[in-house]
């Protein structure tokens, strides 16, 4: 197939990618066919996946913009994703035009389609970079012109943690970044998990294993853990509808079947 403008050269365009599964299930234009694919059919093994999914992106926006009326200017947000519409910074810049915005992502059809959004804003960059390695991140030259780690930041860390196995020790990555920021900091984490799913997800988690990044799936009690030295905000690690909803109505009835939790903490 023909690689369209937004893809940057060297990627693999027969295999599929999270990030444009993703991107596909939020009603995003950066996938192609085989990603389209990958994610038909891990719908049809899990049908509540695209509603998990629109409701993570739903949930970052509620969060980045309760914390930019809470005061944060400064955002690094970590397994950022391919833009689409409601991003961290646009969001941020409603509420506080001068916050400042990092992405971070592994993927580079993430990282070009985020640089060229992001093209001629002072604020906001983006950078290669991998979760598993925070003391890269932390010591990267775009983060440090960015953000001020003497003053509170906050970290995003929305749909990323399931993409690293316990041998890239995501609570270890976390608690690097809980040492490097200021008091006043917020850590947000949203993670899939198995709790209330039926085991048919277990067939979807096997089938994202064609991406370079194969989900893991934790329990209420694993992702909890990531939170430890913080202190979480309420209402604590829920299922994503029950987040802190602007509306009841946007709860639906079954909240728990959201295949994930997703939780806002502060250091203090
Ligand atoms: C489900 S999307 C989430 C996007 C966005 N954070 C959101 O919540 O809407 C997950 C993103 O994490 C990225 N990702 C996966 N593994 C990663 C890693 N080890 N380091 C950095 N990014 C990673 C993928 O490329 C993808 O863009």
């Amino acid at each position: 197939m023909t690689r369209p403008s937004w893809a940057p050269e060297g990627i693999d365009l027969e295999r599929p990618s999270a990030s444009r599964v993703y991107d596909y299930f939020i009603g995003g234009l950066h996938n192609f066919e085989i990603d389209r694919a990958l994610a038909e059919q891990l719908a049809a093994f899990s049908p509540s996946i695209p509603e998990t999914m629109r409701a993570n992106r739903e949930l970052l926006r509620r969060c980045v913009r309760f914390l930019a009326e809470s005061g944060i200017d400064q955002f690094l947000d970590i397994g950022s994703g391919i833009p689409t519409v409601g991003n961290v910074h646009e969001v941020a810049h409603a509420v506080d035009p001068s916050a400042r915005v990092v992405y971070v992502d592994i993927d580079p059809v993430a990282v070009a389609h985020s640089g060229a959004i992001l093209d001629g804003d002072p604020n906001a960059a983006v950078i290669h970079a991998d979760a598993a390695e925070p003391a890269k991140i932390l010591a990267d030259p775009q983060v440090r012109a960015l953000i001020d780690f003497d003053r509170p930041v906050a970290v995003l860390l929305l749909g990323v943690l399931h993409f690293l196995a316990e041998d890239a020790d995501p609570a270890g990555c976390v608690a690097v970044l809980r040492e490097a920021v200021a008091p006043g900091s917020y850590l947000a984490i949203t993670h899939a998990t198995l709790d209330g799913q039926p085991a048919e997800v277990l067939e979807a988690q096997k089938l994202s294993g064609r991406t370079s990044t194969e989900i893991v799936l934790r329990t209420h009690e694993q992702i909890s853990t990531y939170f430890d030295g913080w202190t979480l905000l309420e209402p604590g690690v829920v299922h994503l509808p029950l987040w802190r909803p602007e509306d009841p109505a946007d709860v639906g009835e079954n909240p728990w079947e959201s295949g994930a939790f997703g939780g806002l903490a502060r250091k203090d």
